[in-house]
């Protein structure tokens, strides 16, 4: 049974439809904790749309949208949920402002995001009033963020809000934080000569291949797009390996840069590294990994730890003042810091740090 919301926004002369489906998604795997799930549906300009909010305790709900076809809405729904609590986890542990959401549209990104679409989903965000700011997802592009910007103030990361382009951002929080992940778990503050593996040289991996190569560090690249791993090779006199073999490679520090799922029980018995630290989302594929990684005595850098510079610039846009790239790289630089204490606290516990860092956000979550 489906719920219609807000009847004041349906008596609009529209043809989007908002139904609250929260309870209905009740039962979906990844559900757990989320305070409201809404379907926008509007058959005359292609959209099909889920917002999932999982926690407005600290501030309205933030979460890029991705715009990918799935093969059921039941999927949609599930991508929905699965992305948002890690939102939530993010913000909380960056200490910004704001809660977790996500939202897919179901649509074919090069096919079927017409002007149309993305005009009905600016009016449903506008009809959320607030409770969600979305912005820059897979499928979705600055462009199209600026086209909603326009319609709506519930986006953020746009020309308008001047925050811009966060992969920079984020690469120089995931440099800052495998130099705090090697200084726990080597003893030392520089990088000079230390062997670091990064996979996928796209817009973060190739920043933060930069940024290390600076430092000293020696490099190992891999990427499915050999002209990138080309251009590596000569810039940084980067070894090459395959893009499987990377995770497994003779390495102090193996920077996950492309793939989420790339951490799991069939390979952590043999990887070489002593520290995980990269900006890729949902690097292990489950929870029990963590643990795993712990009795090798592999340092794991919590994805939405490290990687969670992106977030700070964008949310930064929604900060009192606007956004202010000096701001957002001050909160960007105390990322090494809330690791240092993630590493510390599970350390003394004899605990993952994924589990710890999930703690450290659960506690700042109560105490809001
Ligand atoms: P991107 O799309 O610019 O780069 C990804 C790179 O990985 C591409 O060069 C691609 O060819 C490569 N790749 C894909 N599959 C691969 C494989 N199997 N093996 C090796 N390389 C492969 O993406 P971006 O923006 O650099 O993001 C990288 C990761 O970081 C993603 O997981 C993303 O979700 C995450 N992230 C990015 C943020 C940002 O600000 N851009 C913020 C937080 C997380």
């Amino acid at each position: 049974m489906l719920h219609a919301l807000k009847p004041a926004a349906q008596a609009l002369r529209t043809t989007l439809e908002i139904t609250d489906i929260t309870e209905d998604a009740s039962h979906l795997a990844g559900f757990e904790g989320h305070e409201r799930v809404v379907l926008g549906r509007d058959e005359t300009r292609g959209l099909i749309a889920i917002v999932a909010i999982h926690d407005t305790r600290l501030g309205p709900a933030l979460g890029g949208t991705r715009v990918w076809k799935h093969e059921s809405l039941e999927a949609a729904i599930t991508d929905a949920l699965r992305l948002s609590r890690g939102m939530t986890y993010k913000s909380a542990i960056a200490g910004m402002p704001f809660g977790g959401g996500k939202a897919v549209i179901m649509a074919n990104a090069k096919t079927e995001k017409t002007p149309e679409l993305l005009e009905a989903y600016a009016e449903m965000l506008s009809v959320l009033d607030g409770d969600y700011y979305t912005g820059e997802d897979v499928g979705l592009t600055l462009a199209d963020a600026d086209f909603l910007r326009a319609r709506t103030p519930n986006v953020t990361g746009t020309t308008l809000g001047g925050s811009e382009n966060p992969s920079p951002v984020t690469a120089h929080g995931v440099f800052l934080g495998l130099k705090a992940s090697v200084a726990h778990r080597f003893g030392r503050a520089d990088l000079a000569g230390l062997r670091v593996a990064v996979q996928g040289l796209g817009s973060v991996g190739r920043r933060l291949c930069e940024e290390l190569h600076e430092a000293g560090a020696k490099l190992v690249v891999a990427d499915i797009d050999a002209a990138r791993v080309e251009t590596a090779r000569a810039d940084f006199s980067a070894e090459m390996m395959g893009s499987d073999a990377i995770a497994l490679a003779d390495a102090d520090v193996f920077a996950p840069c492309a793939l989420g799922g790339i951490i799991h029980q069939g390979m952590i018995g043999t990887i070489k590294a002593k520290v995980i630290a990269g900006a890729a989302n949902n690097q292990l594929a489950e929870e029990a990994d963590a643990e795993r990684l712990r009795e090798r005595g592999i340092l794991y850098a919590p994805d939405y730890v490290i990687n969670s510079g992106g977030l700070i610039n964008v949310a930064s846009e929604l900060l009192p003042g606007g956004y202010d790239h000096a701001r957002a790289m001050r909160l960007v630089e105390t990322i090494p810091a809330t690791l240092a204490d993630i590493f510390a606290r599970a350390e003394a516990a004899g605990l993952p740090t994924d589990t710890v860092a999930q703690a450290l956000a659960e506690e700042r979550l109560s105490a809001a």
